[in-house]
């Protein structure tokens, strides 16, 4: 056993002090950390020996000839190189999914899961993974997969590692340390935490007295296409949504210790496992782009119509996965919570529509005075309730909200969605058979609509020509 800045754990719980207090800040900055002093080069990348007898690893997100603006390259100076590893051997999937996605289909319905529940002792972030859906494969670097995570047990001696996409963990419940070779991210429900393609990380649970109780559970986006970037801002200016100044990358945090560690790589949509002599997290100082981050979800600056009508969803979006096609992205990640509604003369609930994005979200937290019986299993108000309404399925608010908003003033009101994450994609989310025939699916709530009568005044039928304007 070497020396350790990070605390080797043999009880699952992490300790309430492996909460990190320093983050580097800034999306796609050119970000440095060293947890040594000088074991960072300067000037130079790949010096022919490196301080403290490190090695040299440069890791690419992108390939060398994307423009500036989307490059993902880190330079990683590390104790031994990850090409130091035993050969790996398939193991089983579990539960994960990956693209093609072909065991169920996808549905004209609005389908809806409420929150996943306790699992079974022993359950750690990757035994803990099902998934629920997605489209396109890795194999084409375009579409993604969403998966409930549910983990009672940390990862002290496990590791994960994704070649075929980057990860969102959204947690719904309880605190999470990501550990990665970056450092630490400590990410509390209505923050996200994106881990870069490759990037090896465990996820732990904090002590109950700062983590929060019983399981950590919530949801992974799976992103095969392009990173995710900050959309552009158009008329919005240069200001506002996600600023990039609050996403907040780790500093360097390694240890050297000699201990068997199993990394479990998802590769080609499927599970390879290598028992490694030493801990992988042997990162001592790095930099670039190609960085992990936490996000707080709370500083997104939500921006809707003061005037009249409706500004379009897009308003909400977070980060964008983009596609060759201006406009269209792979997935388009955005959030919603607390703001007023104060236009004039407009139904303010949003209108009915088919939309031609699939349209996904789930609960971080209920709306603030929500009743006791609304937050129970199975409601909208659940946290951890998703749901998924494919693209051009309609859908709309539920007859009550139509006739309150029909008959409301004109006065302002707060907008309270409590904490949403959502994505659109331009493809039917295909659901696997364990999510479509799952017993926390929810009934289907169409008929609901049914008191969505006709308040139609006009004669039984009609046409253009026979209409006379005065
Ligand atoms: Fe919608």
């Amino acid at each position: 056993m070497g020396r350790n800045t990070l605390e080797t754990r043999a009880e699952p719980q992490a300790a309430d002090g492996d909460e990190p207090t320093s983050y580097v800040t800034g999306f796609g900055n050119e970000h440095s950390s060293e947890a040594l002093p000088g074991a960072l080069p300067v000037g130079q990348n790949n010096p022919k020996r490196p301080a403290y007898g490190l090695y040299t690893e440069q890791l690419n997100g992108t390939s060398f000839l994307v423009p500036r603006a989307t490059m993902r390259r880190s330079w990683l100076y590390r104790i031994r190189p990850s090409v130091v590893h035993p050969h790996f051997t398939r193991m089983d999937n579990g539960m994960i999914r990956s693209g093609p996605f072909t065991d169920s289909g996808a549905e004209p319905n609005k389908v809806a899961w409420s929150a996943v529940s306790e699992p079974a002792p022993g359950t750690d972030f990757i035994s803990g993974l099902v998934t629920q859906g997605g489209f396109g494969s890795p194999e084409s670097s375009s579409g993604m997969a969403v998966h409930w995570y549910c983990a009672n047990t940390s990862m002290p001696d496990r590791v994960m590692s994704n070649t075929d996409g980057e990860f969102v963990i959204i947690p719904t419940k309880r605190t999470v340390m990501v550990r990665t070779e970056f450092g630490r991210l400590s990410v509390p429900p209505g923050h996200i935490a994106l881990i870069p393609r490759a990037v090896k990380f465990s996820v732990d649970l904090l002590s109950s007295s700062s983590g929060g109780a019983g399981a950590a559970s919530g949801i992974v986006v799976e992103n095969y296409g392009a990173p995710f970037v900050l959309p552009e801002l158009g008329v919005l200016g240069a200001n506002g949504l996600a600023n990039a100044r609050d996403f907040e990358a780790p500093v360097a945090a390694y240890e050297d210790s000699a201990r068997p560690v199993e990394v479990v790589q998802k590769t080609g949509g499927n599970l390879w496992t290598a028992t490694y002599d030493h801990s992988p997290f042997d990162v001592v100082a790095w930099h670039g782009t190609h960085v992990p981050y936490r996000y707080d979800l709370s500083r997104f600056q939500m921006v809707h119509s003061t005037s009249f009508d409706h500004t379009d969803p897009s308003i909400a979006t977070l980060l964008v996965s983009p596609t060759g096609l201006p406009g269209v992205n792979n997935i388009d990640l955005f959030t919603a919570s607390r703001g007023w509604f104060a236009q004039r003369n407009t139904f303010r609930p949003n209108w009915y529509h088919r939309n031609v994005a699939t349209e996904y979200i789930v609960r971080i937290s209920a709306p603030e005075g929500t009743p006791e019986e609304d937050l129970k299993a199975g409601s909208w108000s659940e946290v951890g309730y998703t749901e998924v309404v494919n693209q051009l399925t309609p859908h709309g608010v539920p007859p009550s909200a139509w006739e309150y908003a029909t008959d409301a003033g004109e006065d302002p009101i707060p907008l309270d969605f409590g904490l949403l994450l959502g994505f659109e994609a331009p493809h039917p989310l295909v659901l696997t058979s364990a999510a479509a025939t799952s017993d926390r699916r929810l009934p289907d709530d169409q008929p609901m609509f049914d008191g969505l009568i006709s308040h139609f005044t006009g004669p039984a039928s009609g046409s253009a020509q026979s209409v006379e304007r005065s």
